[in-house]
Protein backbone atom coordinates (compact mmCIF):
# COMPACT_ATOMS: atom_id res chain seq x y z
CA UNK A 1 0.00 0.00 0.00
CA UNK A 2 2.93 2.57 1.05
CA UNK A 3 4.36 2.09 -2.92
CA UNK A 4 1.04 2.71 -4.42
CA UNK A 5 0.56 5.75 -2.33
CA UNK A 6 3.37 7.47 -2.58
CA UNK A 7 3.09 7.02 -6.38
CA UNK A 8 0.27 9.21 -6.35
CA UNK A 9 -0.19 12.90 -8.24
CA UNK A 10 0.87 14.76 -4.69
CA UNK A 11 4.49 12.59 -4.63
CA UNK A 12 7.23 14.50 -3.12
CA UNK A 13 5.05 16.75 -1.76
CA UNK A 14 5.62 17.99 1.85
CA UNK A 15 2.13 18.60 3.58
CA UNK A 16 1.59 19.72 7.20
CA UNK A 17 -2.28 19.74 8.31
CA UNK A 18 -2.82 21.14 11.68
CA UNK A 19 -5.96 19.79 12.91
CA UNK A 20 -8.58 19.63 16.27
CA UNK A 21 -8.63 21.69 18.93
CA UNK A 22 -6.12 23.19 21.34
CA UNK A 23 -5.99 22.64 25.53
CA UNK A 24 -4.98 25.66 27.58
CA UNK A 25 -4.59 23.81 30.89
CA UNK A 26 -5.93 26.39 33.97
CA UNK A 27 -4.30 24.16 36.46
CA UNK A 28 -3.26 19.98 36.01
CA UNK A 29 -6.73 18.93 35.77
CA UNK A 30 -8.87 21.96 34.29
CA UNK A 31 -8.34 23.42 30.60
CA UNK A 32 -10.04 25.86 28.47
CA UNK A 33 -10.48 24.42 24.63
CA UNK A 34 -12.28 24.65 21.62
CA UNK A 35 -15.16 22.96 20.50
CA UNK A 36 -13.33 20.53 17.60
CA UNK A 37 -13.60 16.81 16.58
CA UNK A 38 -10.74 17.18 14.67
CA UNK A 39 -13.05 14.96 11.73
CA UNK A 40 -12.30 17.84 9.19
CA UNK A 41 -8.75 17.61 9.24
CA UNK A 42 -7.69 14.58 9.84
CA UNK A 43 -9.89 13.59 6.49
CA UNK A 44 -7.71 16.27 4.83
CA UNK A 45 -4.63 14.59 6.03
CA UNK A 46 -6.00 11.72 4.99
CA UNK A 47 -6.74 12.36 1.31
CA UNK A 48 -3.38 14.05 0.72
CA UNK A 49 -1.45 11.08 1.84
CA UNK A 50 -3.79 8.94 -0.52
CA UNK A 51 -2.59 11.08 -2.96
CA UNK A 52 1.00 10.43 -2.70
CA UNK A 53 1.68 13.82 0.15
CA UNK A 54 4.19 13.36 2.85
CA UNK A 55 2.16 14.16 5.19
CA UNK A 56 2.79 15.60 9.04
CA UNK A 57 -0.90 15.37 10.84
CA UNK A 58 -0.02 17.94 13.97
CA UNK A 59 -3.11 17.29 16.10
CA UNK A 60 -4.70 18.52 19.63
CA UNK A 61 -6.69 16.53 21.43
CA UNK A 62 -9.19 13.95 19.70
CA UNK A 63 -10.83 11.17 20.35
CA UNK A 64 -10.20 9.62 16.58
CA UNK A 65 -7.48 7.17 16.43
CA UNK A 66 -4.27 8.27 14.17
CA UNK A 67 -4.68 7.96 10.53
CA UNK A 68 -2.20 5.15 8.28
CA UNK A 69 -0.24 6.74 6.38
CA UNK A 70 1.24 10.12 7.58
CA UNK A 71 3.33 11.19 10.85
CA UNK A 72 1.18 12.14 13.39
CA UNK A 73 2.49 14.24 16.32
CA UNK A 74 0.38 14.96 19.03
CA UNK A 75 0.15 18.21 21.10
CA UNK A 76 -1.78 19.80 23.56
CA UNK A 77 -1.49 23.72 23.93
CA UNK A 78 -1.04 26.20 20.94
CA UNK A 79 2.45 27.02 21.33
CA UNK A 80 2.87 23.42 21.41
CA UNK A 81 1.15 23.50 17.67
CA UNK A 82 2.90 26.07 16.38
CA UNK A 83 6.70 25.06 17.47
CA UNK A 84 5.08 21.38 15.85
CA UNK A 85 4.97 22.61 12.62
CA UNK A 86 7.56 25.28 13.13
CA UNK A 87 9.89 22.04 13.57
CA UNK A 88 8.94 21.17 10.39
CA UNK A 89 9.17 23.47 7.77
CA UNK A 90 9.66 24.04 5.32
CA UNK A 91 7.07 22.38 3.44
CA UNK A 92 5.03 22.85 0.22
CA UNK A 93 1.67 22.85 1.47
CA UNK A 94 0.03 23.92 5.05
CA UNK A 95 -3.66 23.66 5.84
CA UNK A 96 -4.52 24.67 9.05
CA UNK A 97 -7.57 23.10 10.33
CA UNK A 98 -7.05 23.33 14.10
CA UNK A 99 -9.37 25.29 16.01
CA UNK A 100 -6.49 26.58 17.80
CA UNK A 101 -7.73 28.52 21.66
CA UNK A 102 -7.22 32.15 21.12
CA UNK A 103 -5.84 32.77 24.47
CA UNK A 104 -3.53 31.01 26.36
CA UNK A 105 -3.76 31.23 30.95
CA UNK A 106 -1.50 33.53 31.93
CA UNK A 107 -2.14 32.67 35.48
CA UNK A 108 -2.11 28.86 35.46
CA UNK A 109 -1.66 27.01 38.64
CA UNK A 110 0.81 24.64 39.24
CA UNK A 111 -1.40 22.80 41.49
CA UNK A 112 -5.26 22.27 41.32
CA UNK A 113 -7.17 24.71 42.37
CA UNK A 114 -8.93 24.22 45.49
CA UNK A 115 -12.25 25.79 46.55
CA UNK A 116 -13.09 26.71 49.96
CA UNK A 117 -16.43 27.62 51.46
CA UNK A 118 -16.81 31.25 51.41
CA UNK A 119 -14.14 32.43 48.78
CA UNK A 120 -14.89 33.88 45.79
CA UNK A 121 -14.65 32.22 42.35
CA UNK A 122 -11.13 32.17 40.80
CA UNK A 123 -10.29 34.47 38.04
CA UNK A 124 -8.71 33.17 35.44
CA UNK A 125 -6.13 35.44 33.25
CA UNK A 126 -5.58 35.07 28.92
CA UNK A 127 -3.18 35.88 27.24
CA UNK A 128 -3.12 35.74 23.32
CA UNK A 129 -1.88 32.61 21.91
CA UNK A 130 0.46 33.15 18.67
CA UNK A 131 -1.62 32.84 15.47
CA UNK A 132 -0.17 29.24 13.40
CA UNK A 133 -1.40 30.29 10.20
CA UNK A 134 -0.53 33.88 10.17
CA UNK A 135 3.11 32.75 11.20
CA UNK A 136 2.95 30.44 8.40
CA UNK A 137 1.59 32.22 5.75
CA UNK A 138 3.74 35.41 6.67
CA UNK A 139 7.34 33.43 7.11
CA UNK A 140 10.18 34.34 4.97
CA UNK A 141 11.12 32.65 2.01
CA UNK A 142 12.15 29.74 1.77
CA UNK A 143 10.40 28.58 4.78
CA UNK A 144 6.69 30.00 2.86
CA UNK A 145 4.79 27.43 1.77
CA UNK A 146 4.13 27.23 -1.87
CA UNK A 147 0.54 27.22 -0.51
CA UNK A 148 -1.02 27.68 2.84
CA UNK A 149 -5.04 27.23 3.44
CA UNK A 150 -6.63 28.14 6.72
CA UNK A 151 -10.24 28.12 7.49
CA UNK A 152 -13.07 30.08 8.97
CA UNK A 153 -15.59 28.98 11.03
CA UNK A 154 -18.53 31.32 11.62
CA UNK A 155 -21.46 31.58 13.30
CA UNK A 156 -22.76 34.89 11.36
CA UNK A 157 -21.45 37.18 8.35
CA UNK A 158 -19.50 34.10 7.31
CA UNK A 159 -18.11 35.35 3.43
CA UNK A 160 -17.64 38.97 5.20
CA UNK A 161 -15.24 37.33 8.34
CA UNK A 162 -13.88 35.10 5.69
CA UNK A 163 -12.73 37.84 3.19
CA UNK A 164 -11.31 39.50 5.87
CA UNK A 165 -9.25 36.51 7.47
CA UNK A 166 -7.62 35.50 4.05
CA UNK A 167 -6.61 39.30 3.66
CA UNK A 168 -5.40 39.96 7.59
CA UNK A 169 -3.90 36.24 7.99
CA UNK A 170 -1.98 36.64 4.25
CA UNK A 171 -2.43 32.59 3.12
CA UNK A 172 -3.49 32.10 -0.03
CA UNK A 173 -7.10 29.91 0.28
CA UNK A 174 -9.50 29.95 2.83
CA UNK A 175 -12.05 27.53 3.38
CA UNK A 176 -14.98 28.93 5.05
CA UNK A 177 -17.96 27.08 6.98
CA UNK A 178 -21.18 27.73 8.62
CA UNK A 179 -20.95 26.54 12.61
CA UNK A 180 -24.11 28.36 13.62
CA UNK A 181 -26.22 25.85 15.69
CA UNK A 182 -28.44 23.92 13.32
CA UNK A 183 -25.61 23.86 10.70
CA UNK A 184 -25.03 20.82 11.68
CA UNK A 185 -21.20 20.99 11.31
CA UNK A 186 -19.84 20.11 14.80
CA UNK A 187 -19.12 17.09 15.70
CA UNK A 188 -20.69 15.48 12.82
CA UNK A 189 -20.30 13.94 9.10
CA UNK A 190 -21.45 16.56 6.89
CA UNK A 191 -19.66 20.10 5.53
CA UNK A 192 -20.88 22.94 3.89
CA UNK A 193 -17.81 25.14 2.57
CA UNK A 194 -16.63 27.61 0.46
CA UNK A 195 -13.43 28.76 -0.97
CA UNK A 196 -12.01 32.07 -1.09
CA UNK A 197 -8.66 32.69 -2.77
CA UNK A 198 -7.37 35.84 -4.42
CA UNK A 199 -9.83 35.75 -7.05
CA UNK A 200 -12.77 34.33 -5.91
CA UNK A 201 -15.43 32.86 -4.04
CA UNK A 202 -16.41 28.77 -4.97
CA UNK A 203 -19.29 27.69 -3.07
CA UNK A 204 -19.51 23.73 -2.99
CA UNK A 205 -23.21 21.79 -2.19
CA UNK A 206 -23.05 20.06 1.42
CA UNK A 207 -21.36 16.76 1.34
CA UNK A 208 -19.44 14.68 3.57
CA UNK A 209 -16.19 16.12 5.65
CA UNK A 210 -14.60 12.86 3.58
CA UNK A 211 -15.74 14.39 0.06
CA UNK A 212 -14.60 18.10 1.20
CA UNK A 213 -11.25 16.63 1.78
CA UNK A 214 -11.03 14.87 -1.38
CA UNK A 215 -11.90 18.07 -3.23
CA UNK A 216 -9.82 20.45 -1.34
CA UNK A 217 -6.83 17.85 -1.84
CA UNK A 218 -8.16 17.60 -5.74
CA UNK A 219 -7.66 21.53 -6.22
CA UNK A 220 -4.82 21.78 -4.47
CA UNK A 221 -3.22 19.15 -6.77
CA UNK A 222 -4.01 21.38 -9.42
CA UNK A 223 -2.85 24.49 -7.68
CA UNK A 224 0.37 23.15 -7.52
CA UNK A 225 0.57 21.58 -10.50
CA UNK A 226 -0.12 18.10 -10.16
CA UNK A 227 -2.67 17.36 -11.68
N1 LIG B 1 -5.57 29.84 13.58
C1 LIG B 1 -4.28 29.51 13.94
N2 LIG B 1 -3.78 29.93 15.13
C2 LIG B 1 -4.54 30.67 15.97
C3 LIG B 1 -5.87 31.00 15.62
C4 LIG B 1 -6.35 30.57 14.40
O1 LIG B 1 -3.59 28.83 13.18
N3 LIG B 1 -4.03 31.05 17.12
C5 LIG B 1 -6.07 29.41 12.26
C6 LIG B 1 -7.14 28.34 12.31
O2 LIG B 1 -6.56 27.07 12.25
C7 LIG B 1 -7.93 28.67 11.05
C8 LIG B 1 -7.81 30.17 10.91
O3 LIG B 1 -6.66 30.53 11.65
O4 LIG B 1 -7.34 28.10 9.92
C9 LIG B 1 -8.98 30.96 11.36
O5 LIG B 1 -9.24 30.68 12.72
P1 LIG B 1 -10.33 31.54 13.45
O6 LIG B 1 -10.41 31.14 14.88
O7 LIG B 1 -11.58 31.48 12.63
O8 LIG B 1 -9.72 33.00 13.27
P2 LIG B 1 -9.27 34.09 14.30
O9 LIG B 1 -8.28 34.96 13.60
O10 LIG B 1 -8.82 33.49 15.58
O11 LIG B 1 -10.58 34.97 14.50
P3 LIG B 1 -11.84 34.79 15.49
O12 LIG B 1 -11.65 33.58 16.34
O13 LIG B 1 -11.88 36.06 16.26
O14 LIG B 1 -13.01 34.66 14.55
CA1 LIG C 1 -10.08 32.07 16.84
Amino acid sequence: IEAMLSDGPLKGVKAIVTSGPTHEAIDPVRFIANRSSGKQGHAIASALAAMGAEVTLVSGPVSLADPAGMTVVRVESALQMLNAVRQRLPADLVVCAAAVADWTVANRASEKRKKKAGDPPPTIQLAPNPDILMTVSKAEAPLRPRLVVGFAAETEKLMEHAADKLARKGCDWIVANDVSEGSGTFGGDANTVHIIDGTGTESWPAMSKDDVARNLAERITKALGKA
